[in-house]
């Protein structure tokens, strides 16, 4: 295996600084992750890679954003083969640090405010959730910061490596989210979104569906189909109608929908005009959330009129 695999951001900084000389690298990609990778990880290791000199991917299993404590413990961990996936991507190291090392005093004081946008959809759901999530972010694009520890870098940034981190379309709220954070508090990272991976019939591939049993998993496609309603219409300039792609997912019934609507992808607010009788025009993002049997899925169509 080329990967490398490092548990502290002091080896993180060390062998991202010696990979970044070695190579005269000019870019350094980061993809984070909590594990359990599948072949949408791939893909966003696969973009990471094809962007930039060095990649590092992070594995970590961040309680922060766990509302449950049994949730936490349940959640799939399987370091050997995540490994051998990213290896076999082309990522250059792997960062897997423990708990202790992200949070060595217990959990933080002071962390990342989601603020509104992270209360709605997702978040109504899971209290706390988006908050857990971006104060490891804001934790991981430090310590994948490229440069430090490299000569050449001044005080403005000037002569350091571009910085880009990969996120994926399928958690669109997270994104939104994250995006917003290094907006609006100048992180020094270009955030890049990596399209959603879909298997042959068009459920978006998730950790979670491996808990579907065979019945649920033929039940959950009626999401995508509910989407693709929505984005064919939208694609034609027609209304987006989306009582009746409502409708089409109510009438699945081992599928229990929470929400279904169309928002604007900077703010997450509905969008008022467009989604129901008049023809759809301008930018939106289709946003739909179900529990199929015991499992909670989240897909979402951005669309583009
Ligand atoms: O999307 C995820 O896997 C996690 O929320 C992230 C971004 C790695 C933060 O823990």
């Amino acid at each position: 295996m080329a990967i490398q695999l490092v548990t502290t951001a002091a080896a993180l900084r060390a062998e991202s600084a010696r990979l970044l000389t070695r190579r005269r690298g000019a870019s350094q990609g980061l993809v984070p992750t909590m594990g359990a990778l599948h072949e949408g990880h791939a893909q966003l290791a696969r973009t990471a890679v094809a962007q930039n000199d060095v990649v590092v991917a992070s594995i970590f299993v961040n309680p922060l954003q766990f509302g449950d404590a049994a949730d936490l413990d349940r959640y799939p961990r399987t370091l050997e083969a995540d490994l051998a996936l990213l290896d076999a991507e082309g990522v250059d190291l792997a960062f897997a640090p423990s708990v202790d090392e992200v949070y060595p005093g217990g959990e933080p004081l002071v962390r990342i405010t989601a603020g509104p946008m992270g209360e709605k959809w997702e978040g109504a759901s899971r209290p706390g959730h988006f908050d857990g999530a971006l104060t490891v972010v804001a934790k991981l694009l430090h310590y994948g910061t490229p440069g430090a520890g490299l000569p050449g870098g001044d005080a403005t940034g000037a002569g350091l490596p571009a910085y880009r981190a990969y996120f994926g379309q399928k958690d669109a709220q997270q994104l939104a989210l994250v995006r917003r954070m290094v907006e609006d508090l100048n992180f020094p990272v270009e955030i890049v979104a990596v399209p959603t991976v879909r298997s042959a019939d068009g459920l978006a591939l998730s950790s979670r569906n491996r808990f579907l049993s065979d019945g649920e998993r033929e039940a959950a496609l009626v999401l995508s189909r509910a989407l693709r309603l929505i984005e064919e219409r939208a694609n034609a300039h027609e209304p987006l109608d989306l009582d009746s792609a409502q409708a089409l997912v109510g009438s699945q019934p081992l599928v229990g929908l929470d929400y279904f609507e169309v928002v604007d992808p900077r703010t997450l607010e509905p969008l008022a005009e467009n989604c129901r009788d008049t023809p759809f025009r301008g930018e939106g993002l289709a946003l739909i959330a179900a529990k199929v049997g015991p499992v909670r899925l989240i897909d979402n169509a951005p669309l583009n009129s």
